[in-house]
Formats: C-alpha cells, structure tokens, sequence
C-alpha cells in the first residue's frame, strides 16, 4: 500500500520490516512509530489534520490485517490430547526452581516460629487452625447465645453455604478440648498454641487488616487458677523481649472466659520511660486472656467440677510490627520486594 505522506510512508517501512521479526505480532500495533504518528495528527491545523488521519488509519488497518492474517496462520490445534484434570499444564516444559538466594523468609513466618519455639519450651504443642469453618466454633461453642451482639465484634466474612472465614482462633478452643480429654483424664494437663490467619471485616488502614494472624493458647488441669495464667504469658514474653517485663491486667468481656482479662506490658522498648511505640504511656495493652468458661469447658464433655483452665488470644502482626519497627501492616500482604529483602 502506497502512502503520500512521507512521514507515514516512512513509519508504514519501518513497521513492516520489523513486523516479521516480532515474537508478539500484536505488538506492533502499540509501537511508538505508530503511536508518534497519531500524537503528530494532535497537533496539525484542522486543515492538514483530515488527510493526515486518514493515511495513518489506513496504516494502522493494513496492520491489523498483517497482525490477523499471522494469526490465523498459526496452528490453533496440536494432536496432543490435553488432561485437564492436571493440577499443572503437563503439556508444558517443566519450571525451573527459582534461585533460593533470591528468596527471604517472610517476618511473620520466622516470627512464629520463635514464639512457636518458646512455647514448645515450655511443654504447649502446636495445633494448626483452619481457614474456613462454622458458626459453632465461631460462636455457639464458645458461649454466645445466638444474637448477642458480642458476636458483632467477630463480623468476618460468610459463604453462601453459611461457612465463615474465622475472626478469631478461638474457632479451636473446642475441638482441642475434645481432643485432649482423654489425656487429661489419665492425668495430663492440656496445653496447646494455636497460630492462625483470621479475617474480619475490618476498614483497612496502617493498623487494621481484614486478615492477620493470632495465637491461641489453651491450658487446662486440675486447681489451675488466673496466678497459672498470668505466669505462664509472664514466661513467654520475658523468652520473647529477651528482658525483665511487668505485666498489668484489667478486667474486660469475652463470653467465652470469666473472668476476662486484658494483659498490658512494661514498654519492652523504653523500660516505661515513655517512647513512641508504647504512645508515651510506658505500657502496650497486648491480649486478651481469662479462665474458660465453665460453658466452653462443659460443651467438650470435660468435667467443670474436676477441671479449670486458662487460655489466651494474642495477635501475631502487631508484635511482629513492634519487634522491627514496620508501621504499616499492609506491608505484610503486599509482596512488596524492597520490604520483604529487609528480612533476608
Ligand atoms: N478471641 C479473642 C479475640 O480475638 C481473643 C481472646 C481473648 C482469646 C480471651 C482467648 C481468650 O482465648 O481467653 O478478640
């Protein structure tokens, strides 16, 4: 096709002879010869403009046409049959394994494993949550009647199947003392950690996340009392700060423990001085603990005459977010190299 205009003629040249030579055919029609060409008709007097334009449209046909006619060119069909119930394409080359030293550990992976290390330290056993669950875990075995608004404060996300995305590892509470009845009746206390993602409806900013992590702590035996409790969260944050920490409670609300408690800490960074992680107070409210519910105990068939407990729920981000000085918790989820090398 013959094009009067010479700076079109010249682009039509250039296109057509690198055409052939593109791996992406389709690519041509983004290239920056023809991009030029219809910033150029922008800037043209209205008098030039309508013959200018018509040129470049047709330039731009004839490659469509060139892009189209390649296309139809390329076989469509290979005689291989294709499994499709194959978890990857099995027609394809198999991948390479990336480069380890280009991998980091996330922080709130090797932060979970220190704090999982701790507590394996002190006897827990570590039990895995899960990510979708019911509403009986979620609330009904854990003491809410049906319609109490504390369960508004456990809004996550439902299925249409009426399964839940769990707001809290609480969600384990029973079914790891079902589990560890048996035990305990032959004489063994149940201890276990339960690390989590949970997922809330939430409106995200620097520190609300829809979806973190927590760690549930569960411990039941005979005579155990609030004294068991605080001593035992007054262990594993002295192992976790590497330092002499004091702890404070305050009474709270939680259906499923009574009493409920709020643990807060000495500033494990300024020594109750005051700083800007502890919000100048000295002190950083951390979790949410008490002794479990005679209800909870009772809806796992464990004996509340014979057997107390205490157990914990502390969210994982936040410390995670304190030890290293990360101030947006969106950084977690955003697969953000430059954050994620920081950790190598
Ligand atoms: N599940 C509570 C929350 O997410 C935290 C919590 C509080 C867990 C007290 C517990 C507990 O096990 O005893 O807000």
């Amino acid at each position: 096709m013959a094009y009067k205009n010479r700076e079109v003629a010249k682009a039509a040249r250039q296109l057509k002879a690198r055409f052939s030579k593109l791996k992406n055919q389709r690519a041509i029609l983004r290239a920056p010869e023809l991009l030029a060409l219809f910033d150029r008709l922008k800037t043209l007097p209205s008098d030039e403009r309508a013959s200018f334009g018509k040129e470049v449209n047709k330039l731009k046909q004839e490659l469509e046409a060139m892009v189209s006619e390649a296309n139809s060119q390329q076989p469509t069909t290979n005689n291989q049959a294709i499994d499709v119930t194959a978890p990857m394409d099995v027609n394809a080359n198999r991948p390479a394994l990336l480069p380890v030293d280009l991998a980091s550990r996330h922080p709130i992976t090797s932060e979970l494993e220190n704090i999982l290390d701790i507590y394996g330290r002190m006897g827990f056993t570590a039990v895995e949550s899960r990510e979708i669950d019911d509403d009986y875990h979620m609330f009904g075995s854990l003491n809410f009647p049906e319609g109490h608004p504390a369960r508004d404060d456990y809004d996550s996300f439902v299925t249409d199947e009426d399964l839940l995305a769990p707001a809290h590892t609480s969600t384990m509470q029973n079914r790891v003392l079902r589990a560890g009845k048996k035990d305990l009746e032959s004489g063994q206390a149940i201890r276990a950690v339960i690390p989590g993602r949970v997922f809330r409806n939430e409106d995200v900013d620097a520190s609300h996340s829809h979806t973190f992590y927590q760690l549930e702590g569960v411990y039941v035996d005979e005579d155990i009392n609030v004294g068991h409790l605080i001593a035992t969260l007054k262990t594993f944050l002295e192992s976790y700060w590497e330092q002499e920490i004091e702890v404070k409670t305050q009474p709270f609300y939680f259906p499923f423990t009574e009493p409920s408690l709020e643990l807060t800490i000495s500033c494990p960074f300024c020594a109750k001085a005051g700083c800007s992680i502890c919000k100048h107070s000295g002190w950083i409210e951390l979790l949410g603990c008490g002794m479990i519910h005679p209800n909870v105990l009772r809806e796992a068939k464990i004996d509340t005459e014979k057997y107390t407990g205490f157990a914990w729920g502390m969210g994982i981000d936040r410390l995670v977010m304190m030890k290293h000085g990360i101030e947006d918790i969106r950084h977690f989820h955003s697969g953000n190299l430059r954050f994620l090398r920081q950790f190598q």
